[in-house]
């Protein structure tokens, strides 16, 4: 009896000693203590040796300390497991991560910038939609169904009945604006159109346009000139020429197709201009009175012009961007480049 006491006292200082170590293994614990080879089992198996008369005080003392082991593995697992959780240790003085600002994509820029400038001459921005009929896009136009005027730009047909195609100019919805407002009308029309030309560097099957409208009592061709060359000069430099040369459109009489001096060679003659000094960049003209009688406006009365560019074109000038098709391929490499603004 007396030897299971002392071990018992030995082996509880023992399990004492392995709950203060803040290194201790619980496995390790469990095996040596309450495996099926551990010390409570061995000190089971000494009861037989026990003399009957001290077996009942020696199980109490041996259940006591069982249950006391049992606490003690609960306990030391406890402790492990809080300490495992990770207090984060922050460095203040570590630099911060960098925020990738994103660009504005070059069409939206150069787009934006046009709009700023007709928005400051008094036009206002006007869209409509991009499946259009055949009546804003063509007949309302000047371009009746069979007009041999329609085999310019090439159309995408939607669909028959009813006759929808993918707008191939945002005239459309100068169409649109004509049919609601009553003059004076001064808008600004840009917006995506569609042709069905094989996408090469020079050619694609979409891109923008920015076309304008403006009519009122007494508008000439003068005024035309004028608003274009403003818009020139904001838009490349007070530097830029113009020059007008004559056109055709069924939509406009007389029409016009507008060339500035080449921003690249400032006219010595580079790729840009093809050795011309001179490079075109929008088509323009006094509305047709037929347009203006399809919509109800009194061609006796009123006069205006209509001019049409597009935005591919502005920014390749603007950016000497040589490939149109890296408007829509979103390599970052060339959309970064127009960081800011
Ligand atoms: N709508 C014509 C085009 O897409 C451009 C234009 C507009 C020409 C207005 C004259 C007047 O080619």
């Amino acid at each position: 009896m007396q030897s299971l006491k002392e071990k018992i006292q030995a082996l509880d200082a023992e399990v004492k000693a392995v709950v203060a170590d803040a290194s201790a293994d619980a496995e390790q614990f469990r095996i040596r203590f309450l495996g099926a080879k551990g010390a409570v089992k061995s000190l089971f198996a000494d009861m037989k040796d026990v003399l009957p008369a001290d077996r009942k005080e020696a199980g109490a003392l041996l259940n006591a300390f069982k249950e006391a082991v049992e606490l003690s593995y609960a306990d030391l697992k406890a402790k492990i497991a809080s300490s495992r959780t990770v207090v984060p240790v922050l460095d203040y003085s570590l630099p911060g991560s960098n925020i990738t600002l994103g660009t504005r994509h070059p069409l939206r820029k150069v787009e934006n910038q046009m709009v700023s400038i007709f928005e400051r001459l008094g036009f206002t921005v006007a869209t409509g939609p991009e499946i259009e009929d055949d009546y804003h896009n063509f007949t309302s136009l000047n371009m009746p169904e069979h007009h041999p005027a329609r085999d310019m730009q090439d159309t995408f047909y939607v669909s028959k009945n009813p006759d929808l195609v993918l707008r191939t100019h945002t005239s459309s919805v100068q169409a649109r604006i004509m049919e609601k407002q009553k003059p004076p009308i001064r808008v600004i029309c840009p917006g995506r159109v569609y042709r069905n030309e094989t996408i090469s560097a020079r050619a694609h099957c979409f891109f923008h346009q920015c076309e304008g409208l403006y009519i009122a009592e007494n508008v000439s061709f003068a005024d035309l000139k004028q608003t274009l060359y403003h818009f020139v000069t904001e838009m490349f430099g007070a530097d830029t020429k113009v020059r007008f040369r004559p056109s055709y459109f069924p939509f406009t009489e007389p029409s016009a197709e507008m060339d500035i001096s080449c921003t690249v060679c400032a006219g010595k003659g580079c790729n840009l201009c093809k050795h011309s000094g001179w490079v075109e960049i929008l088509g323009c003209g006094m509305v047709h009175p037929n347009v203006l009688k399809n919509f109800g406006v009194d061609p006796d009365k009123y006069s205006g012009f209509a001019f049409g560019m597009g935005v591919e074109r502005i920014t390749q000038v603007k950016y000497r961007v040589n490939d149109l098709r890296l408007y829509s391929q979103n390599d970052v490499r060339f959309l970064r480049q127009f960081q800011a603004g």
